[in-house]
């Protein structure tokens, strides 16, 4: 199909300026532009969207409406009908959530000397991390370092991170990328068999190591394989929905609900690892998103009952480049790899408006801004709006058939509908990437919470308010490593009570308390696609599982 008459009209200013744009570098924005753009354009700042904790840890804060929606809501289980007296199965670590965090956390757990069951929402490697496409951070080679990076990690992240967390996640990356190569994850590589790194947005040294656009799915599948050949016992289709206490507060395993079955189950553990990822299925703020379908906050939601304090769950990354046209792809991520290759944003009238790297807050702002604020933008013909990702700038920099060595995907991803990269550029606009926020954890990974870990998008801190590219798939690693090994070491220390799911039921008493009357269940579990008003008309108000 391609490419409608008068986007081809709009693609012709865009051809007109770019030789002359192959060599300009658009000046990096100052701090005060930054702050205009951001404050002006960046959902995060529009107070529309968010509404204040009534109850709870983060009573008093400012959370995202649809985030607030599943915290102010009843537990999908009545916990007078769960019988914590006998479990179904027990172990010494339980790990909830079968993503990157979820099977790092497992193999270093086992390493350590743990019995290790695994639980997942949907099959063993549906996760963000399968997804993830440019790349993971680490300060390996010589003109770089961990303390360069902690730098630019805490200066994206608006001097707001957490610091003892980044320099965990600094410290470990060059460890993280040779256990992961030792594993079996194929980094791109140059002739002399040196690893190939790349600049994303925000970063002063070149330090992300891909393979091609397909970094993410590299490394869940060797992790995936790492935890099947180690024989940790794995439950597909089970995800948690209620955290378990023991009567000194400590957590004690989780209650799981069988999606094939219908069936609940009860999992006694010594120490619990959450790795249930992000939120990006709960659509804030109306976006569109990169997320897995199993990102609805379920692990937030839990902790959250259980007394488990968040962090920065204000702040959320909307990635500038969301596919917005065809409409079978908008949302789907177009990698920051892109434009680490040097592709630019570009308007309907072939300008260039911001710098391809800086931050990604700054970056999505820009694209709002020249859409919104300035009319540059394209209209499709479903009436979104988006900004032209000028790909063929890669061949003309870099030399003919770099696109479709470096961003196989991309070509593919396009290629179904009619569209050349190599010779179009891809139409763009901000799509919910990820929670820069979450539990509140410690460098060991460790929450408030006795014997509870989190790792990965579920945990919070590590990023401020921004997070770089590249981290993520970084931080899944160097964090569920942490809480696996940490975890383990905890098992033969824990003295456990008397099983209870009294959070549960003082949770529902707050929730009156506050006079929030509702009759949601959460954890979500499956993202809510009912249209409000066949809501209204059928009274449906649970989600579908
Ligand atoms: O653009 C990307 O490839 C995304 C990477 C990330 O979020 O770290």
């Amino acid at each position: 199909m391609g490419y409608l008459p008068y986007m081809k009209e709009s693609i012709k200013r865009v051809e007109a300026t770019r030789q002359q744009r192959v060599n300009e570098t658009y000046p990096r924005a100052s701090a005060e532009e930054k702050k205009d753009v951001l404050e002006n354009f960046h959902p995060d700042y529009a107070d529309a969207g968010f509404k204040e904790m009534k109850f709870g840890p983060n009573k008093g804060e400012r959370m995202p409406n649809r985030f607030a929606d599943v915290l102010e809501a009843k537990s999908v289980i009545n916990p007078d009908e769960i019988d914590l007296d006998n479990p179904d199965l027990e172990t010494d670590v339980l790990v909830i959530g079968g993503g990157g965090a979820g099977s790092a956390a497992a193999l270093l757990a086992q390493e350590n000397g743990a019995d290790v069951l695994m639980t997942t929402k949907l099959r063993h490697g549906d996760a963000n991390t399968m997804m993830a496409q440019g790349g993971i951070q680490a300060a390996d080679k010589e003109k770089d370092s961990p303390a360069r990076h902690y730098l630019d990690v805490i200066g994206g992240g608006h001097f707001d991170n957490i610091p003892e967390l980044v320099e965990a996640l600094v410290h470990d990356a060059p460890l993280v990328i040779k256990w992961l190569e030792e594993l079996g994850v194929m980094f791109d590589k140059d002739e002399d068999g040196r690893m190939q790194t790349r600049h994303g947005g925000g970063t002063s040294r070149k330090r992300m190591h891909s393979a091609k656009d397909y970094s993410g799915a590299a490394i869940m599948r060797t992790l995936r394989d790492e935890v099947r050949n180690k024989g940790i016992e794995v439950i597909e289709f089970a995800p948690a929905v209620e955290l378990i206490l023991d009567d000194k507060g400590q957590c004690a395993g989780a209650v799981l609900y069988h999606l094939e079955t219908k069936k609940y189950s009860v999992v006694k553990a010594k120490t619990t690892i959450l790795a249930t990822g992000g939120i990006g299925r709960l659509h804030i703020g109306g976006f569109a998103t990169t997320n897995h379908y199993g990102a609805t906050a379920d692990g937030l939601v839990m902790a959250y009952r259980a007394g488990a304090e968040l962090a920065f769950m204000d702040s959320l990354q909307y990635h500038p480049t969301g596919s917005v046209f065809p409409e079978q792809t908008v949302g789907l991520l177009i990698t920051e790899k892109v434009r680490g290759l040097g592709a630019q944003e570009i308007n309907d009238e072939g300008e260039e408006f911001v710098n391809p790297l800086e931050t990604r807050d700054v970056s999505a702002a820009s694209i709002i801004r020249e859409c919104e604020g300035r009319g540059k933008g394209i209209e499709t013909p479903s009436g979104l709006q988006g900004v032209w990702l000028d790909s063929p700038l890669i061949d003309l920099k870099h030399g003919e058939g770099t696109i479709e060595k470096e961003l196989p995907a991309m070509v593919r991803q396009f290629r179904r509908f009619g569209i050349d990269i190599t010779k179009e550029p891809m139409l763009v606009y901000p799509t919910l990437h990820y929670q820069n926020g979450g539990i509140l954890i410690n460098e060991e990974g460790e929450t408030g919470i006795e014997n509870l870990f989190v790792a990965g998008e579920a945990a919070g801190g590590i990023h401020g308010r921004n997070r770089l590219m590249g981290n993520s798939l970084l931080d899944i690693v160097v964090f569920g490593r942490r809480a696996g090994r940490n975890a383990a070491a905890k098992v033969g220390k824990v003295k456990q009570g008397e099983l209870n799911l009294n959070h549960v039921r003082k949770y529902h008493h707050e929730l009156e308390e506050a006079g929030i009357k509702t009759d949601r269940v959460s954890p979500q579990i499956l993202p809510d696609y009912t249209p409000e008003e066949t809501k209204k008309k059928t009274g449906l108000v649970k989600t579908a599982f």
